[in-house]
């Protein structure tokens, strides 16, 4: 789940709720309406909760408003399946609690188990209870049923239980919430508490609840006898990418290579700060182990970053000397004051620093302003790196490098307050003199900025990465069932972002599942690398295709009609790229007959590099950074084939590269009549192309 943006909008349009939802007005039919992924009949989903397998039927339970198309009331849908591939949408199973006009609590995500052996003492009448575990969000103070005191805006951990296989759902009045505060030392963090994700541990015989705060890019671990009662046991994080709040986080074993050995996985959604290129909500995860209490990540799996080991330092602001002492020139709100003991800023810690301290110009709150210039220093080296956060207005926060008095470059923050690494290429300016000047001319909003680390090296500092689970704009809050054997570990992630996906063309619904996918662990290039499969059933849905096959192809080849939905499979040699210009090979579907609007999917031989090309692929216009091309990385297979699985609905593409290990998710929103498809071949010819395109039936007929 995600506040920030989405509440606001939530708050202001709060008396505004369509309670006209007793009756689906469509039949799945209306434009760019997915036919094989799960959407809600009707108003806004994002993360899948509470994925359960019980009995041979697939249980999806899902952050829905109940009450309009973007985020708001936000409550548990739910829908269900035999095969992962055809739904059923049954009534709200959570709903807010006093929705629509009076909201005091919120159902945020979570996850359901199975309580077999009534652990938690909820049975009745020989019936096993399901319990679920999720997050209650208060939107105002309030005393609750259980005598417990909340306040507005908190987020704390609470149970419900069903005793009719999931249909309906009782809260635990009694004692909820059942995780009233995060533990210590992270008590300031009651509002950034969230996402519990359950499951049983065997070896142990405990329940174990793992919990995203989310600020602090750390996963809390706890354990339980009876659901009920929870011991927090460890910690985990932050690493690897922290570019935005963590959320959704799971832990599950794996087996490696199909074989005895297991390994760990922790997955989690990270918003913003996803994959390079993309902008907004992205997957990440960490290969690892978990004994029963604590998961500790493979030394391979964790990518830090930092600065270079050679490096001169400007100005690191360590110690006990004020800003001027140490020698910057100092004006306005800066005279008199020292670097800053790391967090300032109360609700939101500032992480990424290095040592204790760092330059902070949250002084007095944003009011803060002035400038910091630097004493005058050489150019030895061709890179001046530095850590940086906050604001993001160049013009208003930021750190410049003056030349001769000019600005050479000037660098700001994103809006936010994790510090990282940035570098100016100063090889033009050798043996030249400069001063680092640090502007903070701005009161509001995200008036100030964060410094740390600033040092000359002939090496860029570098952030760490990531592994990231899917390298597309469209996959977010991924979760796995509970239920299934672990050799059938399968998840659904959100398919949107939360860059544009309060705003995406779709009526009277917003947002769907990716398909399911089943995660295997394969060691790949030495990495253990999580890899996916589809895990849709789509014999039933298709017809048996047709395979074609070119020994070459040169430019572009027309495929002529193929549909709207769509199972493709392409494979073809790899090949040298061309010294002088692109060299990429690929299919276009969802073209238009004259070809001017298309989705491109392919592989750039040059970067060995999946992509996906979105840039000109229908309505685009509603967001300016939807119109994009996203890549994967993918080495061609010992024998030098390359292959792709597509799918292709009626607003997203999915591909799967390789062995699965390279998968990029995205929404389109083509126009009806797009339905053409050709292969392009671009700075040479390809050889040995396969292809095999199905049209896929509806599901919802
Ligand atoms: C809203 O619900 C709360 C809690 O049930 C109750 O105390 C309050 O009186 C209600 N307000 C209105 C306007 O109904
Ligand atoms: C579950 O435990 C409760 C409390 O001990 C008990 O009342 C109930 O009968 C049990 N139900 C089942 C199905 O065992
Ligand atoms: C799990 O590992 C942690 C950290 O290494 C250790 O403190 C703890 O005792 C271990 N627990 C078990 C049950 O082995
Ligand atoms: C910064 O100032 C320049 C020049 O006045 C202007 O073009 C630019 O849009 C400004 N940038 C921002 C983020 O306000
Ligand atoms: C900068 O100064 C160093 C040491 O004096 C010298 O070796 C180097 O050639 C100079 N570089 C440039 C680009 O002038
Ligand atoms: C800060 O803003 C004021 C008003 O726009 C402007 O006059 C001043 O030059 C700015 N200071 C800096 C350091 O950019
Ligand atoms: C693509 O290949 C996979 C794996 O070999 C196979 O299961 C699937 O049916 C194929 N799909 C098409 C459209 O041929």
């Amino acid at each position: 789940m995600k506040l920030g943006l989405a509440l606001k909008s939530f708050l202001l349009g709060a008396l505004a709720f369509d309670v006209s939802m007793a009756r689906p007005r469509n039949t799945y039919t209306e434009v760019y309406r997915p036919q094989y992924h799960f959407s809600p009949k009707q108003n806004w989903m994002n993360d899948p909760n509470g994925l359960v397998y019980k009995d041979g039927i697939y249980h999806l339970y899902y952050q829905y408003n109940p009450g309009g198309d973007t985020w708001g009331a936000m409550s548990w849908g739910h829908a269900t399946s035999r095969d992962l591939t055809h739904w059923t949408e049954h009534p709200v199973a959570l709903t807010a609690r006093g929705f629509p006009d009076n909201i005091t609590e919120m159902f945020f995500s979570g996850t359901v188990v199975v309580d077999e052996d009534n652990t938690s003492g909820f049975g009745r009448r020989g019936k096993a209870p399901w319990v679920a575990m999720y997050t209650s969000y208060y939107r105002i103070d309030q005393t609750l049923p259980s005598g417990k005191q909340v306040r507005r805006d908190q987020q704390a951990q609470s149970i419900a239980y069903s005793l009719d296989q999931g249909m309906t759902w009782s809260t635990y009045d009694a004692a909820n919430p059942i995780i009233h505060n995060p533990p210590p030392p992270y008590e300031d963090q009651s509002l950034e508490f969230r996402d519990p994700s359950v499951f049983w541990h065997q070896e142990t015989r405990r329940w174990i609840a793992v919990i995203s705060l989310a600020k602090m890019h750390k996963v809390l671990i706890y354990n339980s006898r009876d659901l009920k009662d929870w011991s927090f046991v460890s910690e985990f994080g932050p690493v690897n990418a922290v570019g935005g709040v963590w959320e959704c986080p799971s832990i599950f074993p794996l087996a490696v290579d199909g074989g005895n050995s297991e390994k760990w996985v922790l997955m989690l959604g990270l918003n913003p700060g996803g994959p390079p290129g993309t902008v907004g909500s992205g997957t990440q995860y960490i290969v690892g182990d978990f004994n029963g209490t604590t998961f500790s990540a493979d030394p391979e799996s964790v990518h830090d970053g930092g600065a270079p080991d050679s490096s001169l330092i400007i100005e690191d602001f360590e110690g006990s000397d004020t800003l001027s002492d140490r020698g910057w020139t100092v004006t306005g709100d800066f005279i008199g004051a020292s670097p800053a003991q790391g967090s300032l800023d109360g609700q939101n810690p500032v992480t990424g620093f290095l040592g204790e301290q760092l330059l902070n110009t949250f002084i007095d709150g944003d009011s803060t302003t002035g400038t910091l210039t630097s004493a005058p220093f050489d150019i030895s080296h061709k890179y001046i790196n530095f850590l940086v956060g906050g604001g993001s207005n160049v013009n208003e926060t930021a750190i410049r490098l003056k030349v001769n008095n000019h600005i050479v470059h000037a660098t700001a923050g994103t809006d936010n307050e994790q510090l990282s690494w940035h570098s100016w290429d100063v090889s033009a300016f050798q043996n030249q003199s400069a001063v680092i000047e640090i502007i903070d001319n701005a009161t509001g909003g995200w008036g100030h900025i964060n410094i740390d680390e600033i040092s000359l090296s002939n090496t860029r500092a570098r952030n760490g990465q990531a592994n990231w689970l899917d390298w597309g704009p469209d996959f977010y809050a991924a979760l796995s069932f509970n239920g299934l054997p672990q050799n059938q570990r399968t998840i659904l992630a959100w398919m949107n972002n939360w860059q544009y996906g309060a705003v995406i063309p779709t009526d009277p619904w917003r947002s769907a599942m990716t398909i399911p996918r089943r995660l295997a662990l394969k060691t790949i290039g030495q990495k253990t690398t999580l890899v996916q499969e589809p895990a849709l059933n789509t014999k039933d849905i298709t017809n048996g295709g047709k395979l074609s096959t070119f020994p070459r192809v040169d430019g572009v080849r027309s495929l002529g009609r193929l549909g709207k939905t769509l199972e493709i499979n392409l494979t073809f040699s790899n090949r040298e790229s061309s010294p002088t210009g692109t060299s990429q090979f690929g299919i276009a579907v969802r073209a238009t007959d004259d070809y001017n609007k298309l989705t491109r999917i392919g592989y750039d031989f040059a970067t060995q590099q999946v992509f996906i090309d979105r840039s000109n692929s229908g309505d685009v216009s509603f967001d300016a950074t939807f119109a994009s091309t996203y890549h994967a990385p993918l080495t061609p297979s010992s024998d030098g084939i390359l292959s792709l699985r597509i799918f292709v609905d009626w607003s997203s593409v999915e591909v799967f590269g390789g062995e699965g290990e390279a998968s990029i998710t995205t929404q389109i929103f083509p126009s009806n009549d797009a339905v053409f498809g050709q292969l392009f071949s671009a700075g040479g010819e390809t050889s040995n192309v396969r292809l095999r395109v199905k049209e896929v039936e509806s599901t919802w007929r």
